[in-house]
């Protein structure tokens, strides 16, 4: 199979460029929880290339791989030991191969994730580096001497008797961000685990060997790469600590750093400049605008990702801690992403997602996985194949998968819940977990990595052997076998949306205009291309809510879309049920 690369793409009636990736719907596969084939708990490569009928049926174009490649581990495989070679536990080379060489039999392109901020610790690398203060590989990755105890005001239980870390960063997993290592006396930075130690992209032949590596992947074929936590890669000079009383946390530090443009701009130059999907992963809150444009920019001084990941929305009802939550309204939610479809009117792209790998079950956190479980899966499915950008559909999403009940902390299995809420136990800081029970619920990515549910079968068809992760319990209700037996599933709602952005140019490329930012429960806008309109309403509510819609958009509207099976007419005073949601094309 052959993608033309689309230097050059057409012009839309909007000035926007046609582009393969915009057209595509993207589908995430977190291979340890897809479909296990070889009845050891865990989910393999050849699972999937036994599911991709599935994704083809569902009408997917582009796959995103969570890694597979060799690994420890310790994140699920965001602690790579050797880039280039899969993970026992996955597989084989050839079974990549075979599923690389099945999707694009079935016209649908592969994305690897690229994790480059980091390794394992057990990377050759960094076995080297360990070796001495002067070995071939130290400089690989960041090493610091630590600080005098007695000079700081801060209290570690880390590192040799009088000794702090370089500075007080903290990691994203909790505890210090620095590691000690006794035998040469240094500590080497680590933002995430301890066993994910930050590579030093200052280093020249850490870029070269990053880039050859991508190069490489590339050669073997696939279509692209979705970029892990890519703008954390250039930390800022002399490494300086927090500055609380200004607001200033580890997280504000070290992303978006002062040569994080130049490196990207040297990754397109040598590796990426050839049409691929490209998206990176930005955390921090807010991502600044400036950076937001110039990373996803054509231009000149853009790096030219076709897309980022950016964080607001899923933000919002996050306290700074795991265990903590805030409330978030409709209100706050259309606002960012009308913040975003404005910031990329021009020229850029947004992805939209309303969760991953990393974040709850969509219909568990924006939705109502109760009662309106169904209705509501299909209306968030609905806004995000309805606003402008490209839609990422997490696997189990298409089945109105849920957020598990965790009971206790052994149901987790999560480095990213796990390690700071032990921290925070042992250091007294949580009480217990009946304390926090709710919100880790709400919070942690553990929701998403649950078996995908296919049938109603013992481990819900995932695997024949006990999972490494329990099945939620309610795979007897939801579940794929269950979904593509009724027509009025989410399954099968989804497959429209996804069509109907393949044969309606305006789902894609078309202007949005929302039309109720204040509304509480509300959110109508519209799509325009050329003479063509689309004329979205959705009702984020437990209740029915009526809206005045304007004259001129009902008119002469048709219902082109909805999650009611009935179609309740069109007026100027539109009567919309729980969780309805409509797509009318309008003038
Ligand atoms: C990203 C990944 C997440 C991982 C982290 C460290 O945020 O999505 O799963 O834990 O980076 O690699």
């Amino acid at each position: 199979m052959t993608f033309e690369t689309d230097a050059a793409g057409e012009r839309l009636p909007n000035g926007e460029r046609r582009r393969w990736w915009k057209e595509a719907v993207v589908y995430q596969v977190y291979p340890r929880s897809f479909a296990d084939s070889d009845g050891d708990g865990v989910g393999d490569i050849r699972g999937i290339v036994d599911r991709v009928g599935h994704l083809d049926d569902l009408g997917v174009d582009v796959v995103w791989l969570n890694p597979v490649y060799e690994s420890p581990q310790a994140d699920n495989g965001y602690d790579i030991a050797d880039y280039r070679a899969i993970d026992e536990q996955y597989g084989t080379m050839a079974d990549w191969e075979e599923l690389l060489d099945t999707l694009h039999d079935h016209d649908i392109r592969l994305i690897m994730d690229l994790v480059v901020n980091h390794t394992s610790d057990e990377h050759d690398w960094f076995q080297n580096a360990l070796t001495s203060r002067d070995a071939d590989y130290r400089d690989y990755y960041i090493w610091r001497e630590g600080r005098d105890a007695a000079e700081v005001d801060e209290t570690y239980d880390v590192g040799p008797d009088g000794e702090v870390p370089p500075n007080d960063w903290e990691s994203f997993f909790g505890g210090p961000a620095w590691a000690y290592h006794e035998a040469t006396g240094e500590w080497y930075l680590h933002l995430f685990d301890r066993k994910q130690p930050d590579l030093n992209w200052e280093n020249p032949d850490v870029r070269d060997d990053v880039f050859e590596m991508m190069n490489w992947w590339i050669e073997k074929g696939i279509d692209g790469f979705r970029m892990d936590v890519i703008n954390l890669v250039s930390k800022p000079e002399g490494l300086p600590s927090t500055d609380p009383e200004a607001g200033i946390r580890t997280i504000d530090r070290v992303t978006n750093g002062p040569r994080v443009h130049e490196f990207l701009g040297e990754m397109r130059d040598r590796v990426l400049d050839r049409g691929f999907l490209t998206v990176g992963e930005m955390i921090g809150d807010p991502l600044p605008g400036e950076h937001a444009r110039r990373y996803v920019s054509p231009g000149p001084d853009g790096d030219g990702l076709s897309m980022l990941f950016h964080f607001e929305h899923v933000l919002l009802d996050r306290g700074e801690r795991i265990w903590e939550t805030t409330d978030w309204d409709l209100t706050d939610l259309k606002a960012v992403f009308d913040r975003w479809q404005a910031a990329f009117a021009d020229e850029g792209w947004n992805s939209l997602y309303l969760n991953n790998h990393d974040q709850p079950r969509m219909v568990s956190r924006f939705g109502n996985d109760g009662e309106y479980r169904r209705e509501s899966a299909k209306l968030l499915g609905t806004l995000l194949h309805t606003l402008r950008g490209t839609p990422y559909v997490y696997q189990g999403e298409e089945l109105g998968m849920t957020n598990y009940p965790f009971e206790s902390l052994d149901d987790f299995r999560d480095v990213g819940t796990l390690n700071p809420v032990r921290t925070a136990l042992d250091r007294g800081v949580v009480e217990s977990f009946d304390a926090v029970k709710e919100a880790l619920r709400a919070n942690s990515r553990d929701n998403a990595r649950t078996p995908v549910q296919w049938s109603d079968e013992e481990h819900a068809g995932f695997s024949d052997a006990e999972p490494w992760i329990s099945v939620n319990p309610n795979y007897d209700e939801v579940n794929a076998e269950a979904e593509r037996a009724d027509e009025d599933s989410v399954y099968h709602y989804y497959r429209r949306l996804v069509e109907f952005r393949h044969e309606n140019d305006v789902v894609v490329y078309g202007d949005y205009d929302p039309l109720t930012p204040d509304h509480e429960s509300l959110w109508a806008y519209t799509r325009t291309l050329g003479d063509e309109r689309l004329f979205v309403v959705l009702n984020f509510a437990d209740e029915a809510t009526t809206y005045d819609a304007p004259a001129e958009l009902v008119g002469d509207a048709t219902l082109a879309l909805g999650n009611y099976d009935d179609d309740d007419g069109v007026d100027e005073t539109l009567d919309l049920r729980p969780w309805e949601a409509r797509v009318y094309r309008t003038r």
